[in-house]
């Protein structure tokens, strides 16, 4: 995946972790920057525009299959197919599970399994006439570790987990491979949402006194490892997780 010619579709590109991978990708390919978020996507196309990058705005709501299916007709259109994916798209819902709600339950399960299952659904025909291609799904290190408030989210987590080693074992044979990225605490607005200036001092603090590595990481930290996973440099690797975490799981 180190041709400029080809093109990598990341989703939840507007912010945090998918913007910090879209600027890095850009380097060697053409970025397709889709979010719900619209405008923010529009910016950070421009921004790497103006830096001579090859970077789309697309707007995308991924727990729609329709308006993924628009997402893929006007990439189609305007850049032909993709090559590479990185499933990134997420949201979080802190709270006890007695007080999570349907609603917020069948959110996280939308946003990040049936998500990241659509945007797979619709790059692999592509990618299977290619011979090759390339899908990274963001899980979490939740995916492994019992985690108190986030019950909801960490099941959404593991679902992407396990889809990740179903794909890998299905389309290895088409030489596509399939992996999950599963962070630790990563500084940005997900993980700063939800709490109050003081909650997030607190939350903050205790990260620092909990973390091997003494530090939230960086989304530069993670573009870094997903960039690896979407490239040749990974060709060994299918239907892992990957863990940049800061020392955060050990076993
Ligand atoms: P972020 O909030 O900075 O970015 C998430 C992006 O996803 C936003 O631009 C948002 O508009 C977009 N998005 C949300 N729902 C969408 C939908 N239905 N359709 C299209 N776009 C949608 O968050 P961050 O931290 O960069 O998160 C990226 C991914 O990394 C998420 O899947 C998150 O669960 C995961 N993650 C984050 C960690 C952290 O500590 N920040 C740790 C482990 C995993």
């Amino acid at each position: 995946m180190a041709d400029a010619t080809e093109t990598v579709l990341i989703t939840g590109a507007a912010s945090g972790i998918g913007r910090a991978t879209a600027a890095r990708l850009s380097q060697r390919m053409q970025v397709v920057i889709a979010d719900r978020s619209i405008d923010a996507a529009r910016e950070l196309a421009a921004e790497l525009a103006a830096k001579g990058r090859r970077a789309l705005a697309v707007e995308v709501d991924v727990t729609q299959r329709a308006s993924v299916g628009a997402m893929m007709e006007t990439i189609q259109k305007a850049v032909g197919p993709v090559h590479a994916l990185f499933s990134n798209a997420g949201i979080n819902r802190r709270a006890p599970i007695e007080n999570i709600t349907e609603a917020d339950w069948d959110l996280m399960m939308q946003t990040h399994v049936k998500g990241a299952f659509l945007c797979a659904q619709a790059v692999l025909p592509a990618m299977k006439t290619h011979g090759r291609g390339a899908i990274l799904m963001m899980s979490s290190d939740f995916a492994v570790l019992g985690m108190p408030g986030a019950a909801a989210y960490a099941s959404a987590k593991t679902a992407v987990y396990s889809l990740v080693k179903s794909l890998a074992t299905a389309f290895a044979a088409d030489g596509i491979r399939v992996n999950a990225l599963g962070p630790g605490p990563i500084d940005t607005p997900l993980l700063r949402s939800g709490r109050s200036a003081e909650e997030w001092d607190r939350a903050h603090r205790r990260f620092q006194q909990t973390l091997p590595m003494g530090r939230l990481g960086r989304p530069e930290e993670i573009a870094a490892v997903a960039d690896f996973l979407l490239s040749e440099r990974s060709s060994y690797i299918t239907g892992q997780i990957v863990h940049p975490n800061g020392g955060q799981l050990t076993w």
